[in-house]
């Protein structure tokens, strides 16, 4: 691979909402190629913290059963109801969860980042996949976690919505990387 490629795919990655898919459907081998790089990332000491559910086709009825119990005193039902309809425009939403490790041998900021870094690439393989998606973080994902039975020592991360999308290729706006860097 020469790094005009890997430049490319990491400068036009961009977030595509469930708006923007089309209908074609994702195969699950795509899905779980996607998934086998998401592993791919570092972690410290090799906790390897990430775990996904993958909710596709039917599944994603299980998904939405999981939101509509949801407290509407806590989010509103305009909200939950935006969230089913998110779930409905996607092929495939991906629960993104942290686990814990057992003996706490790394600070839990290091395996959010660890689990970030997954994120990145998945995002990065949709890209090429022409594959939409987005990682979305709505506070009612404690509540998923609650009504979705995760264990204790583990925390749901959000969702990553993914569906199929030509990219085109439009750079996104950045701060001007010198105020982001300073050589010393
Ligand atoms: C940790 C994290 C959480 C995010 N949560 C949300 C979210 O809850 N809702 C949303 O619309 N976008 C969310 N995003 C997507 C960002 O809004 C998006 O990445 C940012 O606007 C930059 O756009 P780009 O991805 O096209 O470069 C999140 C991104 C990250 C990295």
């Amino acid at each position: 691979m020469n790094r005009e490629t890997l430049n490319k795919i990491i400068r036009n990655r961009k977030t595509v909402y469930p708006t923007q898919f089309s209908d074609k459907e994702i195969p699950e081998n795509v899905i779980n190629e996607i998934l086998e790089n998401a592993i791919h990332a570092p972690t410290h000491r090799m906790t390897q913290p990430w775990f996904f559910r993958v909710y596709k086709g039917k599944s994603k009825d299980i998904l939405c059963q999981i939101i509509e119990k949801i407290d509407k005193e806590k989010y509103s039902s305009i909200k939950i109801n935006k969230f089913i309809e998110k779930i409905n425009l996607s092929d495939t939403v991906i629960s993104v969860c942290m686990t814990r490790d057992k003996n706490n041998r790394v600070p839990e900021w290091e395996e959010i980042a660890a689990v970030s870094m997954a994120v990145q690439n998945m995002w990065l393989s949709c890209y090429v996949h022409n594959i939409g998606s987005y990682w979305s973080t709505p506070a009612l994902k404690e509540e998923y976690a609650k009504y979705s039975n995760l264990n204790n020592n583990q925390k749901s991360l959000g969702f990553f919505f993914m569906g199929s999308f030509d990219h085109h290729e439009i750079p996104k706006l950045r701060d001007d990387i010198s105020s982001k860097v300073e050589w010393v």
